[in-house]
């Protein structure tokens, strides 16, 4: 039987992958990614804002090699070393203390949420934004400001209230004395990339700090170096009490963790919470590979280089073509074309079809993710074939016009 076969029978249909239009992929290297039929595509989705380093990068695969043929995995009855140097490291280049290590956003969001509640008995209602995107446990998908995800899951997890994202008057409205914590994603990126204001977060931080309540951030997919510095929040210089990260973190491999200040972290006791995979040897050593290069010397101001490139490229299109490109938003390389017309499936089959792979959310933006390591020539071979993509709608469009 073909995979795609194989997946119709055996596979619940969360994802709807369709032959002939989701492909079947089979190697990746760097920025790039092969299919069965052997054919080779620029890869600016990295596996949704994990593969950070692009595909295989030579010392996360030297890590995992290593690891695996030592330990592979261990229960968190016992000390391993990987886990114990991720945290360290992580701490030393964070806001937080402490650190729980978990394996996807959506968990590390449910730490955080456990967390805040425990910290301070009584206050149990979080704040989150509208157009977020926390996750897909009941919580997080609770949490998540896009109803169309929590249809059909009623009761929804009590205490979650959602305002406008970059409009703190409309956070302040829904505080009370039972809030427990704001959450936001600095960066949204499910929602169609939009960019946290300075003087938003500065309101908020404030709030927080007046009301006794924990600023929360999700930096699962903004966060990794993404936006050109490690954290989102350092653009503003804003921290929170809590951060949680994900998707890049690994480098490929599953993880999440949830960052605490020590005074917060403190109201989790033994018992409290766990995870069996938890803060995994494997994971964890390819971690350690991906933040050692994350943090290279050169490495992150070279993120923010690529990052104006791409966002020049980006408002040079919008510039030529402002009949279908509306807006253009982003930070670092995370990036977000919004289109004038329901077009970003149609961009980005067609992208797909010159080698390119892009994302489309929803029906009018286009999102760009691309490994922090793809090189400048790179970004301008995708701008070129995003360029004739347009290009060749545009006139499609103008020959029905006239
Ligand atoms: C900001 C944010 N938070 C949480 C999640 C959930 O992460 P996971 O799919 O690893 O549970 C995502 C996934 O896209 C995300 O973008």
């Amino acid at each position: 039987m073909k995979i795609q076969e194989l997946e119709a029978n055996y596979i619940i249909n969360t994802y709807n992958r369709k032959p002939g239009q989701n492909l079947l992929l089979v190697k990746g290297e760097g920025a790039r990614v092969w299919d069965d039929g052997g054919r080779c595509y620029l890869d600016l989705v990295s596996g949704l804002a994990v593969n950070i380093l692009g595909h295989c990068h030579p010392a996360v695969v030297a890590a995992v090699k290593e690891q695996v043929s030592r330990l592979i995995h261990a229960s968190n009855l016992y000390y391993t070393e990987p886990q114990a140097l991720l945290a360290r490291t992580l701490v030393e280049h964070s806001p937080g203390d402490q650190v729980f290590f978990c394996n996807s956003g959506a968990e590390a969001n449910e730490a955080a949420f456990k967390l805040a509640r425990k910290y301070r008995p009584g206050r149990y209602k979080i704040i989150t934004a509208q157009r977020s995107f926390h996750g897909r446990t009941l919580a997080a998908i609770t949490a998540t400001g896009q109803p169309k995800y929590q249809q059909g899951l009623e009761p929804l997890v009590p205490g979650f209230s959602y305002a406008e994202f970059n409009n703190l008057d409309s956070f302040r409205r829904l505080v009370d004395e039972e809030t427990a914590a704001i959450l936001i994603e600095p960066v949204q990126g499910e929602g169609g990339v939009y960019v946290a204001e300075e003087a938003f977060l500065k309101g908020l931080r404030r709030l927080c700090d007046d009301e006794g309540i924990l600023l929360i951030y999700d930096e699962v997919q903004c966060g990794m170096g993404r936006t050109g510095r490690l954290w989102a929040f350092e653009n503003w210089g804003v921290p929170p009490d809590l951060l949680t990260v994900a998707k890049g973190l690994g480098g490929g491999l599953p993880i999440g963790a949830l960052l605490a200040k020590r005074e917060v972290a403190a109201a989790f006791h033994p018992g409290d919470h766990a995870s069996t995979f938890g803060g995994n040897p494997v994971v964890c050593r390819a971690a350690l590979a991906v933040m050692d290069t994350l943090l290279a010397e050169g490495f992150l101001e070279e993120v923010r280089r690529k990052g104006e490139l791409w966002l020049g490229c980006l408002k040079r299109l919008q510039e030529s073509y402002p009949g279908l490109v509306q807006e253009v938003r982003g930070l670092g390389l995370m990036n977000g074309l919004e289109l004038t017309r329901p077009l970003a499936s149609e961009i980005q089959q067609r992208c797909q079809g010159r080698g390119l792979l892009i994302n489309a959310i929803g029906e009018k933006v286009l999102r760009f993710l691309p490994p922090l390591v793809i090189s400048a020539e790179e970004l301008q071979e995708a701008f070129a074939i995003l360029e004739q993509v347009i290009a060749g709608l545009e006139e499609a469009a103008g020959g029905e016009n006239s």
